[in-house]
């Protein structure tokens, strides 16, 4: 048994990240890199996943990539398939992917509020359903990239709200059902992390972010790197009891409410050319 995360050897580990080509989850697939994972990355941009592929590579990275729609379910089964094939069975299994767009409720059509449930929440499902038979069994780990609004509501983003809670029960329920077999599941939650397109979103201006930053209890934002290491400890056998739970990396923002971020988000709503309304 290792003693620390440090001696934790992931050479043998093959991670699969859905929605790994950009932002938070690429960040991911750089500290799993850095640690000598070989890694599987899918998007459903071919030329996002060739740009990550090539940065991966840059750094010393093993790693595969292939393009898929983890809302089509013969796409994402594929994708996991060609991955177990090339990069073999699969130790961690993450679920990143997301879309966002600020948009009140009256403002949305039911296809605007199905394409953010149907990515967040029903893709999760099919990249944890189709990837279960690749999973090495005992010792997989199972991660989904959650966020504060599975917890707190947030003005303008009813469809990620519930996306989001949903999709921390799904892990719940999975975390229950394949506990027996040795596979965990588990959710992170990032808060406000600095350079993503999730900030861009709901964040797009430099005052905006200080705003968004002050109001955290840490008073920063976070980094993509703080959230991969998260990530590695849940990937690790420092973690090996823990299943069914939800890890706030986020400076303690869920332990406050969302009025700051909504104040925020009002502004950036009547500024950006998200505003359909
Ligand atoms: C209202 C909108 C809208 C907007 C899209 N729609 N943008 N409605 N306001 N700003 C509606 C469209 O009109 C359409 O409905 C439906 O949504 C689907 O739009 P498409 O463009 O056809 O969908 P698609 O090409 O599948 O793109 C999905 C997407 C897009 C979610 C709309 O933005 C995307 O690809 N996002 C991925 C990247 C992303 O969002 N990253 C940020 C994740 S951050 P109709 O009725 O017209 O057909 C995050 C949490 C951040 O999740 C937390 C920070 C603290
Ligand atoms: P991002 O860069 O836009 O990452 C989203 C990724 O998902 C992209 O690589 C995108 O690539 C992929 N994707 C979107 N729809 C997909 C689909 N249908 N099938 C397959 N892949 C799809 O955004 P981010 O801000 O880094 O967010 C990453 C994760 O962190 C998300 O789960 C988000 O909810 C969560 N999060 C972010 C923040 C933040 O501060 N940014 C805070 C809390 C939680 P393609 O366009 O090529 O498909």
């Amino acid at each position: 048994m290792p003693a620390l995360l440090s001696d934790t050897d992931f050479r043998d580990t093959h991670v699969f990240i859905a929605g790994g080509s950009s932002g938070i989850n690429l960040g991911v697939a750089h500290r799993f890199a850095e640690f000598g994972a070989k890694l599987s990355i899918c998007s459903r941009s071919a030329e996002r996943v060739e740009a990550a592929v090539r940065k991966l590579q840059d750094h010393g990275g093993d790693v595969f990539g292939t393009s898929a729609d983890v809302r089509d379910y013969t796409q994402i089964d594929q994708a996991l398939q060609e991955a177990a094939t090339r990069n073999g069975p699969i130790k961690t299994l993450i679920a990143g992917q997301a879309g966002n767009f600020l948009a009140p409720a009256l403002g949305m059509s039911a296809n605007g509020f199905k394409t953010v449930v149907d990515i967040d929440l029903n893709g999760s499902f099919n990249v944890f359903r189709a990837g279960f038979d690749h999973l090495v069994k005992p010792g997989a780990s199972c991660i989904a990239i959650s966020a504060p609004q599975a917890i707190h509501a947030y003005t303008f983003q009813t469809h990620v709200c519930a996306a989001k809670a949903g999709l921390d029960m799904l892990c719940r329920g999975l975390a229950l059902e394949w506990a027996p077999v040795g596979v965990r599941v588990n959710t992170i939650i990032p808060g406000p992390i600095e350079g993503t397109e999730g900030m861009k979103r709901l964040a797009p201006t430099e005052e905006m972010k200080k705003h968004v930053a002050k109001g955290t209890p840490m008073q920063r934002l976070g980094q993509k790197s703080e959230v991969g290491d998260a990530a590695l400890f849940l990937a690790s056998p420092m973690s090996a009891y823990v299943t069914g739970g939800n890890l706030p990396v986020d400076g303690g923002v869920t332990l406050t409410g969302a009025s700051r971020m909504n104040e925020g988000m009002r502004q950036a709503f009547s500024s950006t050319s998200q505003n359909r309304a």
